[in-house]
């Protein structure tokens, strides 16, 4: 597992958002942290805890920029969300699960939250970057 390192390549230009998205990136490379470094008596604890944190705060960040989304007028924003809402749903999944002793977290699942958060801020949240910037010229 690998700690994700932030790159102006990630920016939409808008702070933020960009705030929103290091702040994910920082609640994830901790619960990597968390599964490198924990003694194993707290492990279970705090990798629960660390998990939900994730899940919790991707939740906070997917709505706030749907808001934001919605007052841009972004065409894409049902699709877009349509992401959002999946993705929401599987780390609630995976976080129940977790706390449940149903499901051990380990390097499977944390390079699937990995490629989904890059592509997702690489990919599907530049669209709305570049309509942005679109529509402001
Ligand atoms: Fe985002
Ligand atoms: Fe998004």
């Amino acid at each position: 597992m690998a700690q994700i390192e932030w790159s102006d390549s990630m920016s939409v230009k808008n702070a933020v958002i960009d705030t929103q998205h290091k702040e994910w990136i920082a609640i994830y490379n901790r619960l990597d942290h968390v599964l490198l470094h924990g003694g194993s008596n707290e492990l279970f604890n705090a990798v629960a805890d660390a998990f939900q944190a994730m899940q919790e705060y991707a939740s906070y960040h997917f709505r706030q920029e749907e808001q934001y989304l919605k007052e841009i007028h972004y065409p894409d924003l049902v699709t877009h969300k349509r992401l959002h809402t999946d993705f929401d749903d599987q780390l609630y999944k995976y976080s129940r699960q977790i706390r449940n002793g149903e499901l051990i977290l380990g390097s499977e699942v944390m390079s699937i939250l990995k490629n989904w958060l890059l592509h997702h801020i690489m990919q599907e949240d530049q669209k709305y970057c570049v309509f942005v910037s679109h529509s402001e010229s």
